[in-house]
């Protein structure tokens, strides 16, 4: 099969783009009233607002054809039905059937996973219910009051992002906590609230041979041993979620305390596996089955939804089109919603080292075009404060998605009413923009003279054509957040099989790794061993010379 850049859509597509480039949204929305209804979609409570995007029926139908070019419904049903898509790891991708709630088989090599799925999860789901109403207790027989969650990337991302999302959720008098960074500040800060009698580790790695995780998780254990004085102790202030059960064992955890998972669930994927027990601890097993539907009905709706109204791939092709066509280095997501403060850096790592590709499938270079861009955001109304400038009036132009709630889980209704406006009032800045004559009038109005309207005009014009999209949902119930998170995954797999990548390795994390463990040496040795670029050795030499501060 042709790829799809390389198809006759691609080519209408270019040739497409050339007669819209110039067309501004404003005037797409003055040409057509039905516009909003047109290009919005809806999904339960969920509402995914597409018209501020720089398209016209047609870029739809190119774009849709693209996607077809691409072969994504097979490629999609073959996700879903177990093929070992991740092809330089031999490994399905069967995240989707972690939340399969209702139970259909699901086929790996001739065998319905489901049956472990669910064994899994009501043993995770046992075992964060006792931890909840206190059955299960520490060394000395206290409850536990603190859980801290020590895994990195996808063993650490997905599930803080959703704990932090479903605070209003959380089981009063009990905490979650996440250390994943190897510097050591990390876990003394988190320590130092912490009291040994009442706090849960989970050591949570996929691999568990992350150097990160490991080297918290010593940490964390000596802790608990110098605390009690005697290693009986680990047994009650520490569980492990892996796939590596031996490697987990070695380490000094039992079987009883390891939940499992298999290796085809990506880690980046992860948090409906039990990598999700932090989220079972802090908002128990019902939430977290909550979450667990919500993304079931996106993959439903991928599934079964014909492309033109399919949210997920109409995420993904926008930014195929923006990427591909007008040349966006960029992609910003900006909850206006707190909770969500975490949903940047989750999404960072689930897009980047999915789609940061420059090889397709087959290990032939990509050329011709760009693959996943820089993801980025904050939470508004933060980030108007900070990057926002560049959004309206740097060079080029990054497309952003707004996220925000009808309705609050705070009691400040006055607020939630403030910062709504500022969401539909960004959005609509970067449509309208604000041009020369509207800045002349309005500085007029404001009584400016002549010539501080010709030396400040020019500094106040907005050109807009800046597109958007924006989700707005009732609540931010775990429902609405599996909703949300998975639509962000399949929009992931779209853009993957469109730049006919694979978007479920990682090699590119291998050769930083490699060089740590032998600069490590290196430091240890006190003296580089060689094989070092100039500045590399340069920096080391530092290192090892220069003392310790008195
Ligand atoms: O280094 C990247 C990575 O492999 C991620 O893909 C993964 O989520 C993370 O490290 C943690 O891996 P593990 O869960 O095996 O500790």
């Amino acid at each position: 099969m042709k790829r799809a850049f390389e198809s006759g859509a691609h080519r209408a597509l270019k040739e497409h783009q050339s007669k819209l480039a110039p067309v501004h949204l404003r005037e797409l929305f003055a040409q057509d009233p039905g516009r909003f209804q047109r290009f919005s979609l809806e999904l339960g409570d969920l509402w995914f607002d597409f018209s501020k995007n720089r398209l016209t029926g047609e870029t739809l139908e190119l774009l849709l054809a693209l996607a077809r070019e691409a072969g994504l419904e097979a490629r999609t049903a073959a996700m879903f039905e177990g093929y070992p898509i991740n092809n330089t790891e031999g490994r399905a991708v069967l995240h989707t059937a972690l939340r399969n709630l209702g139970g259909t088989p699901v086929m790996l090599r001739g065998q319905n996973v489901m049956p472990e799925v669910f064994f899994e999860l009501s043993r995770m789901g046992a075992f964060a219910e006792s931890v909840r109403d206190g059955s299960f207790r520490g060394h000395s027989g206290k409850p536990i009051r603190r859980v801290v969650n020590i895994g990195i990337g996808g063993s650490d991302l997905g599930p803080q992002m959703v704990c932090e999302a479903l605070r209003p959720f959380w089981k009063p008098g009990l905490s979650v906590h996440f250390v994943s960074n190897v510097d050591g500040a990390h876990l003394y800060e988190t320590l130092k609230v912490c009291d040994p009698e009442e706090t849960l580790f989970i050591v949570a790695s996929k691999t568990f041979t992350t150097l990160e995780t490991l080297t918290n998780a010593n940490s964390a254990r000596r802790w608990i041993v110098e605390a009690f004085g005697t290693e009986a102790a680990v047994a009650r202030h520490f569980v492990a979620v892996s796939t590596a059960e031996d490697r987990v064992r070695s380490f000094g955890i039992s079987p009883e305390n390891t939940f499992h998972f298999w290796d085809w669930v990506g880690g980046r994927y992860s948090l409906w596996s039990v990598i999700g027990l932090p989220i079972a601890v802090a908002v128990g097993l019902e939430g977290f089955k909550e979450l667990l539907a919500g993304a079931h009905q996106v993959d439903r709706h991928f599934l079964e939804t014909d492309l033109s109204r399919n949210i997920p791939v109409i995420m993904g092709l926008l930014g195929i089109w923006y990427r591909n066509y007008f040349g966006a280095p960029a992609h910003a997501v900006i909850p206006y919603d707190q909770y969500l403060h975490r949903l940047p850096a989750y999404l960072q790592q689930a897009d980047m080292e999915s789609n940061g590709k420059s090889v397709h499938r087959d290990g032939s270079p990509v050329v011709g075009y760009q693959t996943g861009p820089v993801i980025f955001g904050e939470p508004g109304t933060n980030s108007q404060h900070a990057f926002f400038q560049l959004l309206h009036q740097g060079t080029g132009f990054i497309p952003v998605d707004f996220l925000a709630a009808v309705h609050p889980l705070h009691p400040y209704e006055d607020h939630h009413r403030i910062l709504l406006a500022n969401c539909l009032a960004q959005s609509e800045a970067l449509l309208k923009g604000r041009t020369l004559d509207e800045v002349r009038r309005e500085m007029a109005e404001e009584g400016r003279s002549r010539e501080e309207v010709e030396a400040l005009a020019a500094h106040r014009v907005f050109e807009g054509n800046r597109p958007s999209n924006t989700f707005l949902y009732d609540r931010l119930t775990p429902r609405n957040l599996g909703r949300l998170v998975a639509l962000y995954e399949h929009r992931i797999f779209v853009q993957g099989v469109l730049w006919d990548v694979n978007s479920f390795d990682q090699w590119g994390v291998e050769l930083g790794k490699k060089l740590a463990g032998r600069i490590q040496k290196d430091l240890e040795a006190g003296g580089a061993a060689g094989g070092h670029d100039g500045s590399t050795a340069g920096l080391l030499a530092r290192l090892v010379r220069t003392p310790a501060p008195e």
